[in-house]
């Protein structure tokens, strides 16, 4: 059964919600073939798709160009795409046309968006349009400058309290769903046991209502060491590695193409003309 909002709520304190990212299409035609509840087109394709060293240079034409693919790929799935960097703490105005842009020329089904109490109006005015947001709170890596680095949030009081506060806010304000990233485990349970909309962890422990990860880190297919909080599923890397280099030795020692891979139905005196 395809994923709608009402699914995130009805599988709170049910079932566990398990997010996938994904930027290309043939990945996607792999993920809507799995149980996966909903697929997250993140602005982590500027690190991972893109070669970047953060978030910040995406746009949303690229943000649309990876959702399309998706989409045509993840047809059954629910899409949530990220709006990129500057696309929405503007103003409520620019925040409403670039998740409108999203989803009416991308596809998606809801958009994520970074940041706390300070941007409920926009997600309010984005969900007054009739699109769906999700939250996503702790380290939001488009503050990455801000933070100084991609460090653990929400350690001493002050900051834990803020989080807590900016969750409540972002559920008063209609989203429905909270990405929790990097914060400690203690403080996604008490988050999560406060709201009664699910939680999405990511380096938040155990006791979120689901998990978020980067697609690249789970197959094995980025060149940077994954984060403590990842975990490498498979090796798609050496499977791709052994791949190239197979190909590479075949064309080398002529053993590709082989009569399997060539096209000989042309007439001989064909060939015999053109040859004199
Ligand atoms: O951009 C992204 O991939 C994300 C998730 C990892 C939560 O925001």
């Amino acid at each position: 059964m395809k994923t709608t909002i009402n699914t995130f709520k009805e599988k709170k304190s049910k079932e566990k919600i398990a997010i996938l990212t994904c930027y290309d299409y043939y990945t996607a035609t792999l993920m809507n073939n799995s149980d996966i509840d909903a697929i997250l087109i993140g602005d982590s394709l500027g690190n991972v798709f893109k070669g970047e060293g953060n978030t910040l240079a995406v746009t949303i034409d690229e943000i649309i160009y990876h959702t399309k693919a998706v989409k045509r790929g993840a047809f059954d799935k629910f899409i949530i795409s990220d709006m990129p960097f500057m696309s929405y703490k503007i103003s409520a105005k620019k925040s409403v046309i670039n998740a409108g842009k999203i989803v009416k020329y991308g596809g998606a089904d809801a958009v994520k968006m970074e940041g706390g109490v300070e941007i409920c109006n926009e997600i309010r005015a984005v969900i007054r349009a009739d699109i769906p947001v999700c939250g996503h709170l702790g380290l939001t890596p488009q503050a990455i400058n801000l933070f100084g680095g991609n460090k653990v949030q929400g350690k001493t009081y002050e900051k834990a309290k803020e989080i807590l506060e900016s969750a409540l806010a972002l559920e008063d304000a209609g989203v429905f769903a909270i990405v929790l990233e990097c914060i400690p485990q203690d403080l996604a349970k008490l988050i999560t046991e406060r709201l009664s909309i699910p939680t999405i962890g990511i380096g938040a422990g155990v006791y979120t209502d689901g998990q978020v990860l980067v697609v690249n880190d789970i197959l094995g297919t980025y060149d940077k060491t994954p984060p403590k909080f990842s975990k490498k599923f498979c090796n798609a890397d050496i499977e791709i590695k052994n791949g190239v280099e197979s190909y590479i030795r075949s064309v080398k020692e002529s053993s590709f193409p082989t009569s399997a891979n060539v096209f000989t139905s042309i007439d001989r005196d064909v060939i015999e003309k053109l040859d004199k």
